[in-house]
C-alpha cells in the first residue's frame, strides 16, 4: 500500500543508502503500475525527500524532475512531473545540459553550470546539474534532472545511482 512515510528519510544516512531507499521505495511503488506520469511523480518526490536528508551539498538540490519525449517530436523534450520552482516547458535536444544528455544517451555531469556551453538557466539559483538519459529500446524517453544551488553538487555516486533509477523506471513505465 502507497504511504507518505515511503518519502521519509532517516537523518543520519549516507548517500548511498538514500539512493538505495528512493530506488527500494520506488520498485514497491511502480507494483501493478505502470502509468508513467504517477510513477514518475512518486520518483520527483522521492528524490527531492532523499537529497533534502543529505548534508550539503545534496541537501541544495533546487529542482528535481524529469522531462519527457515530446511527442510527435524526436528531437524536443517537455517538461514531466518535478519539485521545484516552475521551469522551462520545451527544450530541443540541441539545446542544454538536458538536449546534450538526450542527444548523445550520455549522463551529463555539470560541476558548474556557467561554464557549460548553451546551458539553459530556467533558475539562476542552480549552480551545479545531473541530468541522466532514460532509454528504452535504444531510444531516448526521458531524462532525469537534478540542480543543485551549489557548485560541485553531485559526483560519481550520484552519476551511478541516478543511472540505477534510470533503469528501473525505463523498463517500469508504458511509455507513450
Ligand atoms: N538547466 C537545464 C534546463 C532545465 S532546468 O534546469 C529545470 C538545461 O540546461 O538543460
Amino acid at each position: 500500500m502507497v504511504h507518505a512515510d515511503a518519502s521519509n528519510f532517516a537523518a543520519d544516512i549516507t548517500k548511498e543508502e538514500a539512493y538505495q531507499q528512493v530506488l527500494d521505495q520506488a520498485e514497491g511503488l511502480f507494483y501493478e503500475q505502470r502509468n508513467w506520469v504517477c510513477n514518475l511523480s512518486n520518483c520527483a518526490s522521492l528524490l527531492w525527500h532523499a537529497f533534502k536528508s543529505l548534508p550539503a551539498p545534496s541537501n541544495q538540490v533546487n529542482w528535481a524532475g524529469f522531462y519527457t519525449l515530446n511527442h510527435p517530436s524526436t528531437t524536443e523534450l517537455i517538461l514531466g512531473p518535478f519539485q521545484g520552482k516552475v521551469a522551462c516547458q520545451t527544450i530541443a535536444f540541441s539545446r542544454g545540459v538536458c538536449g546534450a544528455a538526450a542527444a548523445t544517451k550520455t549522463t551529463q555531469l555539470v560541476p558548474d553550470v556557467d561554464a557549460f556551453p548553451g546551458h539553459i538557466a530556467c533558475d539562476g539559483d542552480s549552480k551545479s546539474e545531473i541530468v541522466v538519459p532514460i532509454v528504452v529500446d535504444d531510444k531516448v524517453v526521458a531524462i532525469i534532472d537534478v540542480d543543485c544551488a551549489e557548485l560541485n553538487g553531485f559526483d560519481q555516486v550520484d552519476k551511478v545511482w541516478l543511472e540505477k533509477l534510470a533503469d528501473l523506471v525505463a523498463r517500469s513505465c508504458d511509455w507513450p
